[in-house]
């Protein structure tokens, strides 16, 4: 297969006053009009390619304003589950068949239909919706959801070319890598527009049907992908986007025989859940279903005495405060040598406080309001714990404090740690919070095994340090602490092509979004020897 060239959407700076800038600003000015106008978007089912409107309804709010609601949204029921595996199990034999170059087609349209028809469209609607500032809506929207689209073709072409090089006389023996037999199930979050994109569209284009639960809090900008992809020329039926309640739709779908696969990313509980209610329906299904999840991360930075304490703070503030820490690679927590400890601290609350808080359309905007009162209240009550005592070995450097009275506004927040082990050196806050921790300079390796140790979770980890050693150091004891493990750059911003991205432990199976990896768990091999 030659496909067009593939490379890296290019990105726009989004300077005050630049062309983009404007742009952005224009259809964010256009899409408040119409709200204030017309009330809030509604956003239906898409089943069979329809639109399903239904009487029950939830509406998507605006975290940094949530007075303000950018879309209603229709919920799936029991029977429209039922109706959309019935219509995507129609879509898939002819899908299937489908010759590979008209697939990817679809996908590469979809791709330059974003990047140069709709992008500001779809950062506008994440930006409202989700609160990202304009680069995060541009690194995500923009470049990662046209990559996606993109490299993944690349990755099935070379993945279909892989055949068995051997053949006696008189036979031919192929490989031909078939879809799933049934449907996949994609449950997506809101902190990536783009990840909803990949989930639903990496199965679909290996061949397969796929049901799509878009996560509540960014139900619009994923509308807005169903509607490039019909408008690219994907065929009825074979994704179905279904907003609504998790667990029904986890019940009715993973209740089917036909239920073949699963593509999640979100929590680490719901991750569970749906794992153990696969496992519970095993007879039921006709066969055994691909379960593959990205979920959860605890996030380090691992600073050496070697290192630039100018270039691990500065790295260190963007990857924790990056759309407020609700990146799932977000950095969380931070071993910082005693020797240079004061030096990395203070350029630390020196770049923290330069920070700005605010709406995502204000031009300075770097830190917005977290997704949603649940949100809100997680960190807030780590937060509570520290300022009552209740958290004894843990202080407030910077930041801490919080208003939900208009938007779910937290200040991004240092802190610092005598206990390795305290509440926000090892759970989850997702949110705007890091926690230094002191480590003595001579016991560099402990403090590793110490690290890795109190990683439930593995996904993303960083080393910061100038000497050769002690990276190789860090590298092996971390070996297993994180599946992106990054040298003297932040612990975020994978990028699709460059840096496949994945955790093991309970940060997922580890089957590396953007890339070959993740598409091998979407098809079924059959070999076939033919005599001639
Ligand atoms: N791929 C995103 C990152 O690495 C989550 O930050």
């Amino acid at each position: 297969f030659r496909l067009p060239k593939i490379t890296n959407e290019p990105m726009m700076a989004y300077a005050p006053g630049s062309k983009e800038r404007l742009a952005v600003q224009r259809v964010l000015r256009d899409m408040t009009r119409e709200l204030d106008q017309n009330g809030p978007f509604q956003v239906p089912l898409i089943i069979n390619g329809e639109r399903v409107t239904t009487a029950r309804k939830t509406k998507q709010r605006m975290p940094f304003d949530h007075a303000r609601v950018l879309c209603e949204y229709s919920v799936a029921e029991a029977s429209h589950v039922v109706q959309a595996v019935e219509g995507a199990m129609q879509a898939r034999a002819t899908w299937e068949a489908m010759p590979f170059n008209d697939r990817a087609a679809i996908f590469l349209k979809a791709a330059d239909l974003l990047a140069h028809k709709y992008r500001y469209k779809m950062m506008a609607a994440t930006m409202l919706g989700q609160a990202k500032n304009v680069w995060q809506a541009e690194i995500d929207c923009a470049a990662e959801l046209c990559d996606f689209w993109r490299f993944n073709c690349q990755y099935a072409a070379d993945i279909y070319a892989q055949q068995p090089t051997e053949n006696s006389p008189t036979t031919w023996n192929r490989t031909e890598y078939r879809g799933l037999e049934g449907f996949v199930l994609a449950y997506s979050p809101f902190n990536f527009t783009a990840i909803g994109g990949n989930l639903a569209s990496a199965p679909a284009l290996m061949g397969n049907v796929v049901l799509w639960k878009p996560s509540d809090a960014a139900v619009y900008s994923n509308l807005l992908i169903m509607e490039i992809l019909h408008e690219a020329g994907l065929p009825k039926g074979v994704i179905q986007f279904l907003p609504g309640d998790a667990a029904s739709m986890a019940e009715q779908a993973m209740g089917h025989r036909d239920f073949a696969g699963l593509h999640f990313t979100g929590s680490t509980q719901i991750f569970q859940q749906l794992w153990q209610k696969a496992a519970a329906n095993l007879d039921v299904y006709r066969g055994f279903p691909r379960i593959v999840g990205e979920t959860g991360g605890k996030n380090m930075h691992f600073v050496h005495e070697s290192a630039s304490m100018r270039h691990a703070a500065v790295q260190t503030v963007r990857a924790a405060f990056e759309y407020n820490g609700q990146k799932c690679s977000a950095c969380s927590r931070v071993y910082v040598p005693d020797t240079r400890y004061n030096e990395f601290r203070d350029m630390l609350l020196q770049e923290t406080a330069r920070l700005h808080m605010g709406p995502p359309e204000n031009s300075e905007t770097f830190v917005t309001a977290v997704i949603n009162e649940q949100a809100f209240n997680r960190i807030d009550g780590y937060l509570a714990d520290i300022k009552s005592g209740k958290n004894a070995s843990t202080t407030i450097l910077a930041g801490g404090q919080t208003d939900a009275s208009k938007g779910y506004f937290i200040e991004p927040t240092v802190l610092e740690t005598t206990d390795p082990k305290s509440p926000t050196m090892v759970n989850e806050l997702f949110g705007p919070v890091v926690t230094l921790y002191k480590y003595p300079a001579a016991q560099y390796e402990e403090t590793l095994q110490l690290a890795d140790a109190t990683s439930n979770y593995a996904l993303t980890a960083a080393v910061f340090a100038d000497d050769r050693a002690a990276v190789i150091q860090a590298s092996n004891a971390l070996r297993h602490a994180a599946g992106n493990f990054y040298i003297n750059d932040k612990c975020t911003g994978a990028v699709v092509g460059q840096q496949p991205f994945g955790g093991g432990r309970h940060s997922g199976t580890n089957d590396k979004a953007g890339a070959a990896l993740n598409l091998l768990r979407w098809v079924s091999a059959r070999s076939i020897k033919e005599n001639f």
